[in-house]
């Protein structure tokens, strides 16, 4: 999102503010009333709502009504003081953070009337915090039910999906265009012996044909300038009854963020991917908009599943 130099001066001031950070760090954690977050801070009742309606007008917080009247929460995709408030959020860390959390929870138990903290939160539970509960510890579950074989991940990046799966395949060829990035990926999984790393170009793999039972792309095909060719490279690669996965940026008009991120296209549709995969010779088993960025420009991810025309591995 493009801003103006009065909106850029306006955003930061609005998060140069102690009072509002405390009420950011409280509605991360928490719905709550004007009348909680007066309890809780201890800040006049006129001021925190004053400090709420900004935070409002910005997107950063929302208000949804409940019997008891307005409740309030860090809005989902933070509006656009999304980029900033991330940044600081990083790096905010306070003790007076700390008392304002226990008073919240305080707060919050004593208003549940009983209700348990799933009740409360039921219908937008992934918008909540609870301990230990975040989508890596999730997909590190998950993945334990996995049996792959010989993996090979194109663009494979640092090394961050070989670290994941390394413990459940029998070997992990990471393949990627560059040599500074392999080297992150060497460093980050270390000594693990059936991780192996090829500097190569997506559209012409360095491995034998029918030498793999998965083929990852795991966010490469925005790379690739014949995206057709990087995947009719990658099904060579596959054995029979292989299946491959792939999870790229649905189509979308937003050159800029592309070009922040070395992108050279603009996404592929699902309906255009799926034709790609039936035309390199696979069933696709599913194609689709999997998911949504929570933040402007709400880039979406379509995700594919193909395989090969043979039966699947037993
Ligand atoms: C967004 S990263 C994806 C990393 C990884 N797949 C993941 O999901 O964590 C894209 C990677 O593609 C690599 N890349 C770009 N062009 C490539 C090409 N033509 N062939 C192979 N890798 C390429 C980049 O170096 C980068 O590491």
């Amino acid at each position: 999102m493009k801003l103006s130099i009065a909106q850029s001066t306006e955003l930061w001031r609005l998060l140069a503010d102690a009072s509002r950070l405390r009420l950011l760090l409280l509605l991360e954690a928490h719905q709550l009333s004007v009348a909680e977050l007066t309890e809780i801070t201890g800040l006049a009742q006129s001021r925190v709502s004053t400090h709420l309606a900004k935070l409002k007008r910005a997107g950063l917080v929302q208000a949804s009504r409940n019997g008891s009247g307005a409740q309030y929460a860090l809005s989902p995709d933070r509006g656009r003081a999304a980029e900033l408030w991330t940044v600081m959020r990083e790096r905010l860390d306070d003790p007076q953070a700390s008392v304002d959390r226990e008073r919240a929870s305080e707060v919050v138990r004593v208003r549940k009337h009983g209700q348990t903290w799933a009740e409360s939160v039921a219908g937008r539970m992934e918008l909540h915090y609870s301990p230990g509960r975040t989508w890596e510890a999730t997909a590190r579950a998950l993945i334990g039910l996995l049996n792959l074989g010989d993996v090979l991940d194109v663009a494979s990046g640092d090394g961050v999906m070989a670290e994941l799966i390394a413990e459940r395949a029998e070997s992990v060829a990471c393949v990627d265009i560059s040599s500074k990035v392999l080297a992150a990926a060497r460093k980050r999984i270390g000594p693990v012996s059936n991780v192996a790393f090829t500097r190569a170009d997506m559209a012409a793999l360095p491995f034998r044909n029918q030498s793999f039972d998965h083929v990852f792309l795991m966010h490469a095909l925005s790379y690739a300038r014949r995206p057709q060719a990087a995947i009719s490279e990658a099904v060579r690669c596959l054995r029979r009854g292989g299946r491959m996965v792939i999870a790229t940026l649905n189509e979308h008009g937003h050159e800029a963020a592309m070009q922040a991120y070395d992108h050279v296209n603009l996404g592929v549709s699902p309906a255009t991917l799926e034709h790609w995969l039936n035309e390199a010779g696979l069933v696709v088993e599913s194609c689709r908009v999997t998911s949504r960025d929570p933040r402007p420009p709400y880039f979406e991810v379509v995700t594919a599943l193909a395989r090969t025309e043979h039966s699947p591995l037993p």
